[in-house]
């Protein structure tokens, strides 16, 4: 639309917010963007870790690496609490998050829970959209992975493999709608310094987040596998936050393969 055609109003709008911008100092609040910390490991490190993993998850590299460097920043940055994957697969995810956190704290007691079905993926419903609900029926793509279903075995021998199977590491099988609030009610005190959700799904993401962002300490990491590839998880993102008021913003991966949030005000008084 062209400018003179605009009602006065919107003009003087748009005047004051070009002045603004242009004006020093600013007129906007200055803002603190919550950031991960400069990584550990060298690059060698993370190339060996995902080497490790990668016959266990379907995240891309960017995605295990982002996974890496998180586990590094809450260690450093000493943000309490334990680390959650709900939607595991074969556990390659869990297993970067286990395998780095040994490297840099061999002692550490910090748990690892992981809840799946171990049984592969509920189905779609229509919130989740017409690419899930294609994708779901599509039984002979190669992109199906039966699925995505892994027995609780499997992931126990994958585990095992690769010398992580100890006592912090602690399985749920079942749905999350009843494994979740299950552990969250006799656990009350769990706290949560990584919580990795890719549930893919809406109703999987949303009994999640209900039940488990409310445990995510301040400045804890909360990672959303499947913002971008599925709009049913983008929905109860939206649907959760908006609800809550919470103003914590959702970040990018530089490749948009995933999204995430670090538990922490937007803006600082
Ligand atoms: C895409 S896979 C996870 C990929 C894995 N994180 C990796 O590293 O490759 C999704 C997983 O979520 C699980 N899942 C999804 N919705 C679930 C639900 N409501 N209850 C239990 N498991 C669920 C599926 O069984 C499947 O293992």
């Amino acid at each position: 639309m062209l400018f003179s055609l605009l009602p006065r109003f919107l003009k003087e709008i748009l005047q004051a917010g070009s002045e603004a911008a242009s004006a020093e100092p600013s007129l906007m609040p200055a803002v603190d963007p919550p950031a991960l910390e400069e990584p550990i490991f060298s690059s060698t490190k993370v190339k060996e870790i995902i080497q490790k993993v990668r016959p266990y998850s379907m995240v891309p590299d960017s995605g295990l690496e982002f996974l890496i460097e998180a586990v590094q920043s809450v260690i450093d940055q000493k943000i309490a609490g334990d680390f959650i994957e709900c939607g595991v697969w074969k556990g390659g995810c869990a297993a970067a998050m286990k395998l780095t956190e040994s490297a840099l704290q061999p002692r550490s007691t910090r748990l690892l829970h992981l809840f799946d079905s171990y049984e592969g993926l509920p189905p779609t419903q229509p919130v989740d959209g017409p690419m899930a609900q294609s994708w779901q029926q599509a039984v002979d793509s190669p992109w199906y992975f039966d699925n995505c279903m892994a027995s609780l075995e499997l992931v126990q021998q994958n585990f095992s493999q690769l010398r992580l199977l100890d006592t912090t590491v602690r399985f749920y099988k079942g749905w999350f709608e009843a494994t979740v609030p299950q552990f969250v009610q006799h656990n009350p005190e769990t706290k949560i310094a990584i919580l990795r959700l890719d549930g893919d799904w809406y109703e999987s993401t949303k009994v999640c987040l209900e039940n488990l962002y409310p445990l995510v300490s301040e400045k804890g990491i909360v990672i959303i596998d499947d913002y971008y590839a599925w709009d049913g998880c983008a929905v109860a993102v939206h649907e959760y936050l908006g609800k809550h008021g919470f103003n914590h913003r959702i970040r990018s991966l530089p490749d948009f393969s995933s999204a995430y949030i670090i538990k922490q005000a937007h803006r600082q008084a």
